[in-house]
């Protein structure tokens, strides 16, 4: 059997086509050769390059490096683990240490720990909101400073444009993790980090549908990025690029309005009398909140500071859950970035590791509740969350 070729379309697609496909055909073994060795622009396999992917990544580059006098390129990952791992694969040798925060997304620290410390790269944790604990963990043969701006669950905010200087001084990259701070709130790049890094499974699809990751930097290191990628295989595929890709087109609107409503909701849940704290970098008694004011994009007042909002009511590990379990609005949920107000008891799910000292250690309450804010009405989720609340009581 013998079908025809797809046709070629004379006008260009409104939207992203979808090349789903894994293989490219060529005029001749000459191009096949000169594509595959970079020497014609082109595509021949999907792991190593796909169209639609790019549409993706040449999107994305173009929201972080909006202001940057040189271009910015971008990789696109199978998830955002993907792309962190790529990352010190690319960068890191036996014997070279890393200095990352001791409040890290679980997953990062699960490889540092037990991934890149079989293979002889060494992590260093610290308090990377403490820039002496930094400076003093940099030796000779740090290779990455790697930091989140916002963390979680307390959202801690990493001072970039500091962290940049110490690395360079000690002959680093700054890497940064932005996945709680899109780019249309904070773009890392403009503060001095060399590779910014989101899971795009959270704000940029924005809708809890998709699994992604993309990093962003100087050409240079992306190269080497897309290098290693080629080679480890984490590549992200055309249908998800699409759907991240779409995402895109409406992460502004999306991310201006949960940081607004989570603005309110934390200021007003924070004059609760069964809430013992609100972690929000947008309160003014945050102790991130300045470095946010200066680093985060000035958009309308109150909608800069992101949509990850923390509760501690009053009464430990027991009242947090309640407080989660109680509200019908917002789902208890795994993940954070999209449509729908997603809790969860950080104690017993992200942080399930750490006991009550280290948590404490942390500065994390074990009441913790996280909120990835949606898109619902911010009165009718506050009315949710103070009606569980007001169930708990002052304990
Ligand atoms: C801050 C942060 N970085 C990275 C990741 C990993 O991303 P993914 O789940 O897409 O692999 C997550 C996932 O929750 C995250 O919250």
């Amino acid at each position: 059997m013998h079908l025809p070729p797809p046709p070629q379309v004379p006008q260009r697609s409104l939207t992203t086509p979808i090349y789903r496909t894994a293989a490219f055909a060529f005029s001749s073994s000459a191009e096949y050769a000169s594509v595959l060795a970079d020497g014609t622009s082109g595509f021949s396999y999907s792991r190593i390059d796909n169209p639609t992917v790019e549409a993706f990544c040449s999107a994305v580059a173009s929201l972080e490096g909006v202001n940057l006098a040189y271009q910015v390129s971008a990789q696109a990952f199978a998830s955002g683990m993907a792309a962190i791992s790529t990352v010190f694969w690319a960068f890191c040798r036996a014997g070279t240490r890393v200095v990352a925060p001791t409040a890290l997304y679980g997953g990062t620290y699960s490889f540092l720990r037990n991934v890149a410390a079989n293979f002889g790269v060494h992590t260093e944790f610290v308090d990377m909101t403490d820039l002496a604990q930094v400076h003093a963990a940099l030796q000779p043969g740090t290779s990455i400073v790697y930091t989140e701006t916002l963390a979680n669950p307390t959202v801690a905010v990493a001072d970039l444009a500091a962290l940049s200087r110490l690395a360079h001084e000690a002959g680093a990259l700054l890497v940064v993790d932005s996945t709680l701070a899109p780019p249309v709130i904070c773009r890392p790049l403009e503060h001095g980090a060399d590779l910014v890094l989101h899971s795009a499974t959270k704000y940029f699809g924005g809708h809890s549908d998709v699994t992604g990751g993309v990093v962003t930097g100087h050409p240079e290191l992306i190269a080497a990025i897309r290098r290693t990628r080629i080679d480890t295989g984490g590549s992200l595929g055309p249908d998800d690029s699409y759907l991240l890709r779409r995402g895109l087109e409406t992460l502004p609107l999306r991310v201006r309005r949960q940081s607004a409503t989570a603005q309110m909701f934390a200021a007003a849940l924070a004059r609760h009398p069964a809430v013992r704290t609100v972690y929000y970098p947008g309160l003014a008694d945050h102790p991130g909140h300045e470095i946010a004011r200066r680093q985060f994009d000035a958009g309308p007042e109150g909608t800069r500071f992101g949509a990850i909002v923390t509760v501690a009511p009053y009464g430990g590990r027991e009242a947090g859950q309640a407080f989660a379990d109680r509200l019908r609005l917002a789902s208890v949920a795994t993940s954070l970035g999209g449509t729908h107000t997603k809790v969860s008891h950080v104690a017993s799910t992200t942080h399930r590791q750490l006991d009550d000292a280290a948590l404490a250690a942390g500065g994390i309450d074990p009441a913790s509740v996280r909120f990835s804010i949606g898109l619902e009405d911010g009165e009718d989720l506050l009315a949710d969350a103070m009606a569980a609340l007001d169930s708990l009581g002052r304990r």
